[in-house]
C-alpha cells in the first residue's frame, strides 16, 4: 500500500489515478493474460469461494484479454455500485483507504512478464483484477471492503494502521473460508498464485486457524514467501458482522501492550483447523 513518494508521479491525478491506456497493451500481454487466466480458473474449480466463481461469470471476465475497465466497471456499477480504477503501482495508504472508502479499486495496469510469471513482488494487473475484482461483485464483500476503507482513514487517525493492515492481508489477500463443501479459497493473494493456490489449501506446513479479530490483529506475517499460518472465516457474513459491529478504538488501545505472535505461533485460545507441520518454511530456511 505504501509508495515512496507522497504526491502522485506525474500524469496522474490528485487521487493518484491513470487512464488504463487499454489499447496499449501488446498482443504478448494479452496471451500473458489469457495464459493465467485459463490456468486459474481451471485449477480454481472445487477450490475457490463459490462466489468468486459467480463474479468471474457477473463480470463476464472470461471473455478473452486483458479487461477493458470501461466495460468492467459497467457491470460492476450494476452488481454493487464498485468500480475499478487504475493507478501506476502501489499507492500512499490514505488514497487507498480512500478509494476503497468510495467503493473503488485502485489496481495496477501493467502485466507480468513471462520472466515474473509465478512470482512477482509488486501486484500487476493480474493479481488486481482477477485476484480482487469477482468478490467485488458480491453485495456482502462489497460492503466489507468499503468499511475496511472507512476504518481505515479510521485507523491512520490513531496510528493503527500497522495493526490495521494485518486484518486485510489475513482476510482480503490471505483468506480461507469454510463452506457446505469443505475448506475454500477467496483471499486474492492466493487465488492469483497457482503455487499458493494449492499450498494453502491441501499443503500439510500451514497452520489454519479460525478467524479471530484480535488475534489477527496481533499477528506478524509474511511477504516474502508463503504464510505460514492462514486463518479462515465461515461467512462474509461473519466477517462483515464482526468487524462491523465491534468499535476498533479500543481495541486498538488493547493492542499496544500486548505482545506480537509470529508468523507460525498456535496461541492457546485458538480454534485450530490444522496443527501445520511448518516442513515447508523449515526446509526453506536450511537452504
Ligand atoms: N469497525 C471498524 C472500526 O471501528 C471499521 C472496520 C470495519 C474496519 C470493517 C475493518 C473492516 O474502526
Ligand atoms: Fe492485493
Amino acid at each position: 500500500m505504501e509508495m515512496d513518494a507522497e504526491n502522485p508521479p506525474i500524469g496522474a491525478g490528485a487521487d493518484w489515478t491513470i487512464m488504463q491506456g487499454w489499447d496499449a497493451y501488446s498482443e504478448d500481454d494479452h496471451a500473458m493474460w489469457d495464459r493465467l487466466f485459463e490456468r486459474q480458473a481451471a485449477m480454481l474449480e472445487g477450490r475457490v469461494v463459490p462466489e468468486f466463481l459467480q463474479g468471474l461469470g457477473i463480470l463476464r471476465m472470461d471473455r478473452p484479454g486483458i479487461p477493458e475497465f470501461g466495460a468492467l466497471n459497467e457491470r460492476l456499477r450494476a452488481a454493487t455500485g464498485w468500480e475499478v480504477v487504475a493507478v501506476p503501482g502501489l499507492v500512499p495508504d490514505r488514497v487507498f483507504f480512500d478509494h476503497l472508502a468510495n467503493r473503488r479499486f485502485p489496481a495496477g495496469r501493467f502485466i507480468r512478464t513471462p520472466a515474473q510469471e509465478d512470482y512477482l513482488q509488486e501486484p500487476d494487473i493480474f493479481h488486481d483484477v482477477f485476484g480482487h475484482v469477482p468478490l467485488l461483485a458480491n453485495p456482502v464483500f462489497a460492503d466489507y471492503m468499503q468499511a475496511y476503507g472507512r476504518g481505515g482513514l479510521r485507523a491512520d487517525g490513531m496510528g493503527a494502521i500497522a495493526k490495521l493492515a494485518r486484518l486485510y492481508w489475513y482476510t482480503v489477500e490471505f483468506g480461507l473460508i469454510q463452506t457446505d463443501a469443505g475448506l475454500r479459497l477467496y483471499g486474492a493473494g492466493i487465488v492469483s498464485s497457482n503455487a499458493e493456490s494449492h499450498f494453502a489449501l491441501e499443503d500439510p506446513s500451514p497452520n489454519r486457524i479460525g478467524f479471530d479479530l484480535r488475534r489477527i490483529m496481533r499477528t506478524r506475517y509474511r511477504i516474502d514467501d508463503f504464510q505460514q499460518s492462514y486463518f479462515v472465516i465461515d461467512s462474509f457474513e461473519q466477517l462483515l458482522a464482526q468487524t462491523t459491529q465491534t468499535d476498533f478504538a479500543p481495541l486498538y488501545a488493547d493492542l499496544v501492550a500486548l505482545p506480537d505472535y509470529d508468523t507460525d505461533t498456535i496461541a492457546p485460545e485458538d480454534r485450530v483447523l490444522t496443527r501445520g507441520t511448518q516442513a515447508y518454511a523449515r526446509q526453506k530456511e536450511e537452504e
